[in-house]
């Protein structure tokens, strides 16, 4: 392809750059089309606009293909831990055994939070979603480690933060839980791994032996590497937004949590769950809610169907597919939801409406099976996501701060009243 686009805009004939990335993707850039024609560009949804180049993923959505800095998300998902990956998306190359050592190390250091942080709990009602506590609470560690306002003053204090969030979103993820259920907050125990220590805080009682299964902590592992990072998508292009602007990096990745939040992106695990129930309640028949997702006059859609970048198969959910058979095996769960999981699926997967759309399962469809299976509640379905991604956030904001992206700030074509008088009150 040339290195160079020309468009016409009556009669007059603009050259514009185009930029090839490394793995061939093309862009032309338009950064200087309004100096040079008066125009800017519509792109609702930006489906179609580049924010940033980056060099921390790459995703082939119509080949399936996912890349979280050169290596390939089957193997990282086979042969890594999650703090190594976490490592290599954040810092750019896969740790020694030093460097991940000395990594673990400074992360168990900072697995407490502030004993005054537990009040803000007691605060909470007992039905508080815990992506609203988390959200806020993230926020609140600011409040806790003023020197983490400016998050550029230095690359140690940059480095401390980094290991405190990594650090305390599994505590705090846990006690948002804990305190759903008026159950007493377990305190980490850093002779655990990073997943072992989540799951103990989790499903740990004071009154008796917590017993880890390495089959959960595996299947936890994957899951947490499998959402580590999926380049621009609707959170982290909040996360590159806010942070833009210099916020600091706890209210930045606060900003993250509230966008991974809703049911089309990473809330989109709980309501897969809850989908499946309203199916059952209803009698579990597939059909009958297949054709409701069809319908352009019902709302409803399939959740866990679809997705914005991949339209051919998710990578992710691939991997997944395979974790959760081999979860639900070995657990011998028996579950009427996965009964009608499994007919959706092929029901999906058959029918002309989803194949012509490309509509497959995505990751989300699988992992709130596994988390069910596993005995995470289904309100925290977007919690695990949200810990999964805090690597890819840090490490986007990370990326961000040190290319001195300018602060995010997208134009509009205003189409709303023209200039009119102000009519007095009576008038009107
Ligand atoms: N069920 C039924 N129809 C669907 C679904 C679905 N899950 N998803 C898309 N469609 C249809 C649309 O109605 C549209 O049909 P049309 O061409 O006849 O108008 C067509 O497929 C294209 O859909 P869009 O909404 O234009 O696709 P978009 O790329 O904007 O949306 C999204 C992607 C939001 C993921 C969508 O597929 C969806 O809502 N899926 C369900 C929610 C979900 O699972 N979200 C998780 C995403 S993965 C993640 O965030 C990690």
């Amino acid at each position: 392809m040339s290195d160079i686009a020309k468009l016409e805009i009556d009669g007059k004939v603009y050259e514009l750059p185009v930029f090839i990335g490394s793995e061939n993707e093309k862009a032309i850039d338009i950064s200087k089309l309004r100096d040079l024609t008066g125009c800017i560009t519509l792109d609702s949804g930006y489906k179609n606009t580049g924010a940033t180049k980056s060099s921390i993923t790459f995703l082939d959505g119509e080949e399936g293909i996912l890349h979280y800095r050169g290596y390939k998300i089957e193997e990282l998902a086979e042969k890594a831990t999650f703090l190594e990956v976490s490592y290599l998306l954040i810092y750019g190359e896969l740790p020694t055994i030093h460097e991940l050592k000395d990594f673990e190390a400074n992360i168990k250091k900072h697995t407490l939070v502030h004993e005054d942080m537990k009040r803000f709990f007691e605060a909470y009602p007992a039905q508080a979603h815990p992506m609203g506590v988390l959200s806020s609470m993230i926020s609140s560690l600011s409040t806790f480690y003023p020197e983490s306002l400016d998050p550029n003053r230095s690359e140690a204090k940059k480095n401390l933060t980094v290991c405190r969030l990594i650090a305390k979103l599994p505590t705090l993820a846990a006690w948002a839980y804990k305190n759903s259920m008026r159950h007493p907050l377990m305190y980490p125990r850093n002779e655990y791994n990073y997943c072992q220590n989540f799951l103990y805080m989790m499903f740990a009682m004071p009154t008796e032996d917590y017993k880890l299964d390495p089959v959960v902590v595996d299947a936890l592992n994957k899951l947490l590497i499998l959402h580590a990072d999926h380049e621009q998508n609707c959170s982290t292009s909040t996360v590159r937004i806010v942070g833009s602007s210099q916020a600091n990096l706890y209210s930045t990745v606060s900003a993250g949590i509230s966008a991974l939040w809703g049911p089309l992106h990473g809330g989109a695990n709980q309501e897969v769950i809850e989908m499946l129930e309203a199916i059952h309640e209803d009698g579990g028949n597939v059909d009958k809610w297949v054709t409701k997702a069809k319908d352009k006059n019902d709302p409803f859609r399939l959740m866990g169907f679809g997705h914005r970048v991949y339209k051919n198969f998710d990578p992710r959910a691939k991997i997944i597919k395979k974790t959760c058979d081999d979860v639900l095996e070995k657990l011998g769960v028996q579950d009427p939801l996965l009964e009608i999981a499994k007919k959706l699926e092929k029901v999906a997967l058959e029918d002309e409406y989803f194949r012509s759309r490309n509509l497959y399962p995505n990751v989300d469809f699988y992992s709130g099976i596994i988390y069910k299976a596993i005995g995470i509640p289904t309100e925290m379905f977007t919690v695990m996501f949200a810990l999964g991604r805090l690597p890819g956030w840090i490490a986007q904001w990370k990326e961000m701060t040190e290319h001195k992206e300018p602060i995010g700030r997208p134009r509009q074509i205003y189409v709303g009243k023209r200039v009119r008088e102000y009519v007095d009150i009576g008038k009107r």
